[in-house]
């Protein structure tokens, strides 16, 4: 067996922000009002949009600086539970000064999700935090707060994305120059990818489905792409297999029970002897996965063995659509405690798979498990665990396999994370030199780069609450 690339542990991972504090002075040299779009004249109050300002900057930092240098940072579905820890994060992790502004229905949770904010953050750097009150569905309503705040990124988590991706194109009418969404459903993606045209005409760079999985796990399967190829670069891809496991709802809100739900009426996107042939399979084709790379690695005591199901992640479809393969592909995931399992399991065999599709009764059987769940999530923290195996038709094979204490945080860090790339390319003050790059992306696309890959593998697998990520290759 030859390893070409182990894993690190996160201990002994370099994290990629100081874990605490920063200091202003020294890392505001650079800023993005430069390459920002001139800033129109802001009105607090409006009709559409509700806003208030809540500062995190300590006065010495400067606010009448903030104001005039600072990235602005639309977060919609800001105070939901990814959209919280996005915004942690972006703040904590940010080298230049930021605005973040949460935006969500609920002007309470707003208030609410402003508090928890601020205090995970420490306070000592010029950045500023403020909520408005919006429903992106209503007609006019995002395009008036898009016109209102100017932002240099849109980061879209208020899910579900079951409909058009009207936050993408409000986006690039509104000519945003970044925008980054954790969509999942194909259809949606599909549709999103036919905006490219439109977001180079709108100098805008999108990237969708950029959470953890879909997300960092299309980056890992691009990492193991180019490790087998390494070798030899004319290599024949055979299969790829997507695994996932989440303790419980892994701290993410409510509305992802009801995904989980409809997601069971649809067809998994997978690859057939090398042909795309979605199939509805949801809920069926049990498998044990090891969500390790061998006994030494951090993941074999932190989560070891799990049962998954498959469910249709979209990247058992992009992926191999992009790089090729002449085999099968998979996703599937498994959660915890195992009566969630049973259960699942159980109801699908008997529920007809038309009926999950109807919202109705998806979101019913949400709203009576959800009870049930927040109990169980009492005593099953909110581990997450992704394993990518990709094979090639000579008899190698390369596994990555990430661990996190918290799927919540991982997905949220994983967006912010796709945010600050697009940010530094946008400022050209990528330390790797990146170029900016308008279009609409999945994330398997920009990694088609190796320098984008390889800064994008650095960002998402170093991330605070990291138990470990690694890569290895086999024959
Ligand atoms: N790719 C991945 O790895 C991944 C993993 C998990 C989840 N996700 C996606 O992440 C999404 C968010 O998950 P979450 O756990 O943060 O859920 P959540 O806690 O329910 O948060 C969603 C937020 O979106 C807001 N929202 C919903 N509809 C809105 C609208 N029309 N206008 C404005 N705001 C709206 C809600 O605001 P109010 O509370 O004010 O109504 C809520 O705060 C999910 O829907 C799912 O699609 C992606």
């Amino acid at each position: 067996m030859a390893s070409l690339h182990t894993f690190s542990s996160g201990m002994a991972l370099t994290p990629a922000f100081p874990s605490r504090s920063w200091s202003c002075q020294a890392r505001c040299s650079h800023a993005f009002s430069d390459l920002r779009p001139e800033p129109r004249p802001r009105r607090r109050f409006q009709t559409a949009a509700l806003c208030s300002l809540g500062l995190i900057a300590s006065p010495a930092c400067g606010r009448a600086r903030v104001a005039r240098r600072a990235a602005r940072i639309l977060l919609l579905g800001g105070a939901g539970r990814i959209g919280t820890a996005a915004a942690v994060h972006l703040l904590k992790r940010s080298r230049e000064p930021l605005e973040v502004v949460l935006a969500g229905r609920s002007a309470a949770k707003g208030a609410a999700a402003v508090a928890e904010v601020e205090a995970e953050v420490d306070a000592s750097c010029a950045h500023q935090l403020s909520f408005c009150q919006v429903d992106w569905q209503e007609p006019g309503a995002l395009e008036t707060l898009l016109a209102e705040q100017s932002p240099t990124a849109l980061l879209h988590t208020a899910g579900p994305f079951d409909a058009e991706p009207r936050v993408l194109e409000a986006a690039l009418n509104g000519k945003v120059p970044v925008y980054v969404d954790v969509a999942d459903p194909m259809s949606y993606l599909d549709k999103a990818i036919a905006m490219d045209a439109v977001a180079k005409e709108a100098n805008t760079s999108a990237v969708v489905s950029a959470g953890a999985f879909p997300g960092f796990s299309n980056i890992l399967a691009m990492e193991c792409v180019a490790q087998l190829r390494s070798g030899d670069p004319a290599c024949e891809l055979r299969d790829m297999n997507f695994a996932y496991f989440t303790a419980g709802l892994g701290g993410s809100g409510a509305v992802n029970l009801l995904i989980t739900n409809l997601g069971f009426g649809d067809p998994v996107p997978v690859f057939r002897g090398g042909a795309y042939a979605p199939q509805r399979v949801a809920g069926s084709e049990p498998r044990r996965v090891e969500f390790f790379l061998d006994e030494s690695d951090p993941a074999f005591e932190f989560v070891g063995e799990r049962d998954v199901w498959s469910w249709p992640f979209p990247e058992a479809g992009t992926v191999p659509r992009l790089v090729g393969i002449t085999g099968n592909s998979s996703t599937g995931m498994g959660t915890a405690p195992g009566i969630w399992n049973t259960i699942l399991v159980g109801l699908v065999a008997l529920v007809p798979r038309d009926l999950w599709q109807e919202r109705w009764f998806s979101e019913g059987l949400a709203w009576f498990s959800l009870p049930m769940v927040w109990f169980t999530d009492q005593f099953v923290k909110e581990t997450h665990a992704m394993r990518v195996e990709v094979t090639t038709s000579d008899g190698r094979r390369c596994v990555a396999v990430q661990t996190h204490e918290s799927f919540r945080r991982c997905v949220a860090q994983s967006s912010a994370e796709f945010v600050l790339h697009l940010l530094e390319r946008q400022a050209s003050t990528s330390s790797s030199g990146l170029s900016w790059r308008p279009g609409v992306f999945l994330p398997e696309q920009l990694a088609e780069d190796e320098a984008t890959r390889s800064d994008l593998f650095q960002r998402l697998s170093q991330t605070e609450g990291t138990v470990s990520c690694g890569v290895r290759v086999s024959s």
